[in-house]
């Protein structure tokens, strides 16, 4: 059987085809661990909590939100690098929260990953033709010219020449070697590539070129993605659906277009006014937005209980510091935790 054939097969056995490519509800991690001196005691972060996510087959959902918001907590949680805590985790027809310690192969072939460092994660070790090499007789055993001429397809799938295959990591730029771990994530025939600040080590002109790359194979291999980024920029003109994290929380969700367009939550508004846009309209309207965030004075640290933006809101209330928002569906699409947004309390509930 031909790898696809083969990947194929695989997709079919699983449950999943009528289904979402990843559903995630009531994600929570966190990390415990012992400040420097012995006698102190045990500390627990939470990283990520109570995180909801869907993709649908073949769906792009930009991941977003500033340093330590848990987004690589999140990723690594639905790539089964960690366990969390609770919540459950379905993705491409797998029940990943259930897995014991051992991750079913199909499941490592069905989901993969794309990290920021390529040189961290690809062996120096090895040529490049090797490392494309390597899944392709794992997850389908194929050996000798035929995989030697799948390897040169998806070098070319990537935009790299043959030559290259005898190439190690180390002589590769930057861009080049973040194309050889995309295709080395295809060579399995994903259903769901994890992508972690794919571009973010990279020159602006470089990323473009990969973030193109990547709209590419989408188109032609129906795959999904979990594009993880810190920066609104990145993902606006390549995610359907964007999810705003801010301090373990998702605190917005929505249609691409709707979030960078009208956003709801004003830590959105706070991310877009950091990014750069070309337009002078927008730069204006970024520049009045920076001015209001930098304009609030920091307020107490919220409650257990509060919003977690509410030291740094510049529309705080009363009741920001010690309820935490409920969801409220916005026009335009998709869902914002924000006071702001609050439905008016019922007849019921004002008397
Ligand atoms: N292995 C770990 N041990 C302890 N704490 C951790 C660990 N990994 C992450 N954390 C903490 O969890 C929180 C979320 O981290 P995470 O790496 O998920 O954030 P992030 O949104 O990916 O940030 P960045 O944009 O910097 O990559 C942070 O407070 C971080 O310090
Ligand atoms: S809930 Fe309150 S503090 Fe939090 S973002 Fe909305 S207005 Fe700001
Ligand atoms: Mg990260």
């Amino acid at each position: 059987m031909s790898p696809t054939n083969t990947a194929k097969a695989a997709a079919e056995s699983t449950t999943e085809d009528a289904g979402p490519l990843l559903r995630v509800r009531n994600l929570t991690v966190s990390f415990t661990g012992r400040r420097s001196a012995p006698w102190r005691r045990p500390f627990s972060n939470v990283a990520v909590d109570s995180v909801g996510l869907d993709i649908a087959p073949g769906e792009t959902l930009g991941l977003v939100g500033e340093s330590g918001s848990g987004k690589s907590t999140t990723a690594r949680a639905i790539l089964r690098l960690l366990r969390p805590d609770a919540g459950t985790i379905e993705a491409a027809g797998f029940r990943v929260d259930a897995f014991g310690r051992r991750v079913p192969a199909a499941y490592r072939r069905a989901v993969q990953a794309v990290f920021q460092d390529p040189l961290g994660s690809l062996d120096p070790t090895k040529v490049i033709g090797d490392i494309v090499a390597e899944p392709l007789a794992v997850h389908f055993g194929l050996r000798g010219p035929e995989r030697a001429k799948r390897v040169a397809d998806l070098l070319d799938q990537v935009g790299l020449a043959a030559h290259h295959a005898r190439r190690y990591p180390y002589e590769l730029s930057g861009g080049q070697r973040q194309r050889v771990s995309i295709a080395r994530a295809l060579a399995p025939e994903p259903r769901l590539i994890v992508l972690d600040e794919p571009v973010s080590a990279l020159d602006v002109s470089v990323q473009s070129q990969v973030v193109n790359l990547l709209e590419d194979v989408r188109e032609r291999t129906g795959v999904g993605y979990l594009f993880v980024a810190h920066d609104l920029a990145v993902v606006r003109h390549t995610s359907d659906r964007i999810a705003v994290m801010y301090r373990g929380r998702v605190v917005e969700e929505g249609p691409a277009d709707r979030i960078c367009e009208l956003p709801a939550h004003p830590y959105t508004d706070a991310l877009l006014a950091a990014a750069p846009d070309p337009d002078p309209a927008r730069q204006r309207l970024q520049r009045r937005r920076r001015r209001e965030l930098t304009a609030v004075a920091p307020g107490p640290a919220p409650a257990p209980g509060g919003c977690p933006f509410a030291s740094r809101c510049p529309h705080r209330m009363p009741v920001c510091t010690d309820t935490f928002p409920d969801w409220t569906d916005v026009t335009g699409g998709g869902r914002v935790a924000c006071h702001l947004h609050d439905d008016p309390p019922t007849p019921e509930e004002s008397r």
